[in-house]
């Protein structure tokens, strides 16, 4: 049997199937792991090992946890694992797949740290009346180990109670006062503040990052699939990453986490099964590189 290499080539495509491409890459090799996989039941990306086209629910979250386990010996111990899922109705049934998918992988050694909530403001119309339209995805942050690489102060964002129009207790004026912020007011208490500091809970770079992130769906019509907004993946890249680390996605698509990962100064490695697809990220790739 061949041994998996000890090097990573960075900055490349490898097509083919990345339940068996994985094993031929080397352990502890990548910062972080940004991907979405096909959704369960939803498009034919035309190939044999294609991941999403099973029979069962149960078939698909056994292939995907598979492939997962592969992706962690890949990762550094310190690495992460962002990962988009979304859910399906199936005969009037949602089928609750992103957590049981998420509740399997944790099953399988995974730290699950985060269950994000991607908003969707532009999500399609439905016409279902007898209940609300689904406008959100999930993202689950997983570690490989308790300890692990996140820079919490790449992706802080605004704090809302110094914003002009907030509408929190009256904003800055109140500052200081008793029940004059959100960590004083509802939910009050020591533990809200970061050891009770105020400079922490009041961080100069903004607030910790919150689990609803709002990004509307992009707009890029090359491929035949869902490809991710570039605002949904800087985040993960941001935090999951130093800058010159590297990135995988082992369902690239047509390329967008390379993309991103390059814009932000990272290394990416993406797998792909289908050339066509290939070809396209290619040609991504190649543009924002020589742009
Ligand atoms: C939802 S798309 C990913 C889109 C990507 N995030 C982007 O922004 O372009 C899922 C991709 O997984 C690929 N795929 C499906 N099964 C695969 C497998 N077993 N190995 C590698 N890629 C696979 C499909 O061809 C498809 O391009």
């Amino acid at each position: 049997m061949s041994h998996p290499p000890t090097e990573l080539t960075l900055d490349s495509i490898l097509c083919g199937d990345s339940g068996v491409i994985l094993q031929r890459l080397p352990a502890e090799s990548v910062h972080t792991i940004v991907t979405s996989p096909p959704y369960f039941g939803q498009r034919d990306y035309q190939h044999d090992s294609q991941i999403g086209r099973e029979e069962s629910p149960e078939a698909y979250i056994q292939n995907l946890v598979a492939v997962f386990s592969e992706a962690r010996r890949v990762l550094r111990p310190d690495g992460t694992l962002w990962l988009n899922l979304g859910d399906k109705y199936d005969r009037s049934r949602l089928l609750g797949l992103p957590w049981r998918v998420a509740l399997a992988l944790a099953d399988d050694g995974w730290l699950l740290r985060s269950d994000i909530v991607w908003h969707k403001p532009n999500a399609m119309p439905s016409a279902v009346k007898n209940r609300p339209t689904t406008d959100h995805e999930y993202m689950f942050l997983f570690s490989r180990e308790p300890e692990y690489y996140y820079d919490a102060d790449a992706i802080r964002e605004p704090h809302t109670t110094f914003s002009e129009s907030s509408k929190m207790k009256g904003g800055r004026r109140h500052f200081g006062q008793r029940g004059g912020t959100p960590e004083q007011g509802k939910n009050g208490g020591q533990a809200n503040l970061h050891d009770g500091r105020w400079d922490q809970a009041f961080h100069p770079l903004g607030r910790n990052k919150r689990t609803v992130w709002s990004v509307p769906l992009g707009k890029f019509r090359d491929a035949h699939f869902a490809v991710f907004p570039p605002d949904l993946i800087r985040p993960c890249i941001n935090a999951g990453t130093p800058e010159g680390g590297v990135v995988l996605d082992p369902f690239f698509g047509a390329g967008t986490v390379g993309v991103v990962a390059l814009e932000l100064r990272r290394r990416y490695v993406g797998i792909e099964l289908n050339p066509d697809y290939v070809a396209l990220a290619q040609r991504r790739l190649g543009d924002f590189v020589s742009r």
